[in-house]
């Protein structure tokens, strides 16, 4: 029988996504954040929007805005504070299951700001020094001073996405495959805080599809905001096919076979089901050209967003709507996150005497 990986409510059996074995013997919790440092884009859709969206209909989700985190790779308050708005639209508007969705910024739970204090204290420098985008920053400069544009939030940042996952203590964490190591440096300093504190922490599975999770930037390198190579998730019809029409191609004619190695067919992979790829493996054998191709890709994401872009300018017009929903997430998550807070607090000898 074929299993949905998807579908925690396989209990019990054994699920192979790539490369990640986990078990569903119980009830799993999901969670996820997107940094709100810029409106939200393609990449956070398919890495993380769309698979947790689709879990969210059947388990306990977590998902929440990630707008301390973005304090970290810009300074710019509008930014912060237009993009909370963004992506938070973005979210419902792709279809969050409110019911089963607990929905907040993470600025409003403090606890994750006390935990962040906690896990610091028993995290490793070595293993913060492993963490590759702190090492990305450190390799681009040039110069003696390995340290010039490292702040400490950034070293750091692996412990505050740490304290995000386990405050709720949960399960399955759906992000893109650039996350990975995040979630592995989580686990450590789980592990970590149960050896030296007694168990109370779960061990979170990172929940990564390559093939329908990755998209690449316009370049091929990692789609980002910080590297504006990016597509915007809700531009209008021309707007998109204009940034679809900069995807990087080599520079093959028409009638020339096209590789399947290409950013393009990539973007084709996050956006047919397996049923139609062929159709699409046939139009790059055929060597149709890039033009075309572009064609039929705005086609298909246009026709997946379309439903969704009207509902999220109606709420990015409304923010009061977005504010309400955000305060009744919040509730919920404060009250979790207090009692768990409570527990650390008590293991590590800060309770009343
Ligand atoms: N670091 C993630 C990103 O840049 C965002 C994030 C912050 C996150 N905390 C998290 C994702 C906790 C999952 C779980 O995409």
């Amino acid at each position: 029988m074929l299993v949905n990986p998807l579908d925690p409510f396989n209990f019990g059996k054994k699920h192979h996504f790539v490369g990640v074995f986990f078990y569903t013997n119980q009830m799993s919790s999901v969670l996820t954040g997107i940094t709100t440092n810029g409106p939200p884009h393609l990449g956070n859709y398919v890495g993380a929007m769309r698979p947790a969206i689709e879990l969210s209909k059947k388990s306990k989700s977590f998902i929440f805005l990630a707008d301390y985190h973005s304090l970290i790779k810009q300074q710019d308050p509008e930014l912060t504070h237009q993009s909370t708005l963004s992506i938070a639209a973005a979210w419902i508007a792709c279809g969050l299951d409110l019911e089963n969705t607990i929905f907040y910024r993470q600025s409003s739970i403090p606890q994750i700001m006390e935990l962040n204090w906690i896990l610091t204290s028993i995290t490793p420098k070595g293993l913060m020094n492993r963490a590759h985008a702190y090492k990305a920053i450190q390799d681009a400069t040039n110069g003696k001073d390995k340290d010039k544009n490292v702040q400490m939030g950034l070293f750091n940042y692996p412990i505050l996405m740490s304290s995000d996952i386990l405050m709720f203590n949960a399960d399955l964490i759906p992000v893109g495959s650039d996350q990975k190591q995040h979630i592995e440096m989580t686990r450590d300093i789980a592990n970590k805080f149960n050896l030296t504190y007694g168990s109370f922490f779960n061990l979170p599975e990172p929940l990564i599809d390559k093939t329908t999770s990755y998209l690449p930037g316009l370049d091929g390198n990692k789609m980002s905001k910080s590297y504006s190579n990016y597509i915007d998730l809700f531009a209008d019809e021309k707007k998109l096919q204009k940034q679809i029409n900069q995807i990087k191609t080599d520079s093959l004619e028409p009638g020339e076979k096209k590789s399947q190695d290409s950013i393009l067919y990539k973007y084709f992979k996050c956006f047919v089901g397996n049923n139609e790829i062929k159709k699409i493996d046939d139009y790059f054998n055929e060597g149709m050209g890039w033009g075309d191709l572009k064609k039929i890709l705005f086609e298909l994401i246009n026709t997946e967003l379309t439903p969704s872009r009207e509902k999220y300018f109606d709420l990015i017009n409304n923010p009061k709507k977005v504010e309400k929903i955000l305060l009744e997430g919040e509730s919920k998550a404060f009250e979790i996150a207090s009692k768990n807070l409570r527990n650390i607090r008590s293991l590590v000898g800060i309770k009343t005497l």
